[in-house]
């Protein structure tokens, strides 16, 4: 069986005007939504493994204990880890008439994840057709993301990061949703592999009007050889925020999340 998917000019008129207009909905209803958020920052990587969600759960954290608000979306729809890394009770999130509510961790961060609407951490699943299930998959996980930005509450927030998947899919669908292109923060390990994946996800950003902040080289001082923060940061004109080691202590958050908070933009 083939799908019969019908491309943007096989739409006749009236359809074509009404997809147009549904998009223009739900980009609205994502500007509304995230009109309390100061700023978004994806967490950006070519691969995975390399800690994006540690990371993103530590930096959070960090923020949260230097008094910004902040919120993590976990964008990864089948490895959904930032519940977990934040400490957050098991529990489900609770949906309102007006949105759903983000789970708030004994730091103050608030989360948003699949793990909290699926039960027994079980991965999203689409049942339909056998075939073509990963055109399914990816359609299915855009959608989710498009109702996870227009209904998450998350009220007054200084900072959003969003954990997004291994690859530049996902982020591009996260920027074409945004009302305003978001700030970007690469996360790599020293190697050259870990590099040139970077490498391509920082211009993915930069084509899509990201504004990155700087690279953040993690698993610092392990088995993994290589300069990969140094020549991304030379490369691309950016600093190096952080080097991580293995199991970091506080600090090396705190020192993190305080050059990611004066980079920030100035409360009004
Ligand atoms: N600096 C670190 N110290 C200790 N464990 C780490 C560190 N960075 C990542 N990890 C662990 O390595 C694994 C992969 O990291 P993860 O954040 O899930 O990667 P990604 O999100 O990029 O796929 C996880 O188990 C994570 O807890
Ligand atoms: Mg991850």
């Amino acid at each position: 069986m083939s799908l019969n998917i019908r491309t943007y000019r096989d739409l006749t008129e009236p359809d074509r005007s009404g997809l147009v207009n549904q998009i223009a909905a739900q980009r609205r209803r994502v500007a509304d939504r995230l009109a309390t958020v100061r700023r978004v920052v994806a967490v950006l990587s070519g691969k995975g493994g390399v800690g994006k969600s540690f990371v993103t759960a530590g930096l959070a954290r960090a923020l949260a204990r230097s008094g910004r608000a902040t919120g993590v979306l976990d964008a990864d729809f089948n490895g959904p880890t930032a519940p977990q890394l934040l400490h957050l009770p098991v529990a489900r999130c609770t949906l309102h008439e007006d949105g759903i509510e983000p789970l708030v961790s004994a730091e103050g961060v608030r989360c948003f994840s699949m793990a909290l609407l699926l039960e027994d951490g079980r991965p999203l699943a689409f049942r339909g057709p056998e075939t073509e299930g990963h055109v399914w998959r990816e359609t299915l996980e855009a959608a989710a993301l498009r109702e996870f930005l227009a209904d998450v509450a998350w009220g007054a927030l200084d900072e959003l990061l969003v954990d997004l998947p291994p690859g530049v899919q996902r982020f591009q669908e996260l920027t074409e949703l945004l009302p305003v292109p978001p700030a970007g923060l690469a996360v790599t390990i020293p190697t050259p592999e870990s590099r040139d994946a970077v490498r391509r996800a920082l211009r993915a950003a930069i084509d899509r009007r990201a504004t990155p902040l700087g690279v953040v080289e993690n698993m610092v001082g392990g088995p993994f050889a290589g300069g990969a923060a140094d020549e991304l940061a030379a490369e691309f004109g950016l600093p190096v925020l952080a080097r991580i080691p293995w199991h970091p202590t506080p600090d090396i958050w705190d020192a993190l999340a305080t050059r990611i908070g004066a980079a920030s933009p100035e409360r009004a």
